[in-house]
């Protein structure tokens, strides 16, 4: 029998996780740390835990992802986005793992109007995307590319845990009970990204030992709008809501926040999927199997 992975996992209480942690491949030993383990903004810790626990990868799946907050905190999401992977990637130099570092299409400004190359350069807007790429460099100092995998994503979304999803079903719910319209940004492309298709795609990257840059999200192209549009439809049909909310488009502008997001932010994901020989799936198909493990409203 072969002797299993070791993989040392950071935000096992987030949304990626906790799909991780619920879809851990036979093989796998798995130390799965939250912030109660391991406080990220600690590289001592980092270093240490590393030592501590020998693993053969760091699976860094934890993160400061507070996109408009970071704006004001921005000493806290360079120590967890920048400090954090740059520590485990020093760390595991001199012992020989490998780290998976998850990141963002945030690192690019979103203005160039077609999909993001893996190997393009980055240019982030904000705080939250700079600490994120900051943590790209560290890493890519530290590892040579055969043991470091940059898997960036988009628009990630489960479940459970805070995010758009769940959100706009709140909201759909609010909203159509008052007979209110729901106002969603509509200029800003991307594409959504549910967590079991990114936990799958991440545990693939390790049963491989795949390195290099990488881009995994699900297939196709939306706005927020059309999310929240198909959000809505999907969630009726399945019963979660009594009926959408007429969803309205707005732009960037009217609807301010402390940062500035791309505009068009969608990674090209075409030569990771041949990589790790998974085909992806539409954001519509994912969406409908995040829905059908929401439980229904109670009667
Ligand atoms: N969410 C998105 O839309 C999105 C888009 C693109 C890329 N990504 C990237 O995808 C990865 C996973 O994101 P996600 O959506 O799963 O994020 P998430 O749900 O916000 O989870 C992040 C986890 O990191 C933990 N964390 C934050 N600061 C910490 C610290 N100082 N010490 C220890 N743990 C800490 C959080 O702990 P608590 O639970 O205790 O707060 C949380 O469990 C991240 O690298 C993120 O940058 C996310």
């Amino acid at each position: 029998m072969p002797e299993p992975v070791r993989v040392l996992l950071t935000g096992r209480d987030g949304q990626l996780g906790r799909a991780l942690v619920a879809s851990v491949p036979a093989g796998i030993d798995l130390i799965a740390t939250g912030r109660g383990e391991l406080d990220l903004a600690d590289p001592g810790a980092c270093r240490a835990a590393v030592g501590r626990h020998r693993p053969d990868w760091v699976l860094n799946a934890g993160a400061y992802t507070a996109v408009d907050r970071a704006e004001a905190e921005a000493e806290l999401a360079g120590a967890v986005n920048a400090g954090a992977p740059g520590a485990f990637a020093e760390a595991l130099a001199s012992g020989g793992g490998r780290l998976l570092q998850v990141s963002t299409d945030f690192v690019f400004d979103g203005e160039q109007g077609h999909p993001y190359a893996p190997e393009q350069p980055l240019r982030p807007l904000g705080v939250y995307g700079a600490t994120k790429a900051e943590g790209e460099r560290r890493a890519a100092a530290a590892l040579p590319p055969e043991r470091l995998c940059l898997l960036r994503t988009s628009w990630v979304y489960g479940p459970v845990g805070a995010n758009f999803c769940l959100t706009m079903l709140r909201l759909h719910r609010a909203r159509a009970a008052a007979g209110e319209p729901l106002k969603v940004v509509a200029d800003q492309v991307g594409c959504p990204t549910a967590t079991p298709g990114l936990a799958a795609a991440c545990w693939r990257v390790i049963e491989r030992g795949v390195g290099g840059h990488h881009h995994w999200s699900d297939c196709g192209a939306a706005s927020w709008y059309d999310f929240a549009v198909a959000i809505g439809a999907q969630a009726a049909v399945r019963g979660l809501i009594d009926a959408p909310a007429r969803v309205k488009p707005i732009t960037t502008a009217d609807y301010p926040t402390p940062a500035r997001r791309p505009a068009y932010s969608l990674l090209d994901g075409s030569t990771t999927r041949r990589t790790l020989e998974l085909e992806g799936q539409h954001w519509q198909a994912a969406l409908a199997e995040v829905l059908a493990q929401i439980p229904l409203p109670k009667a």
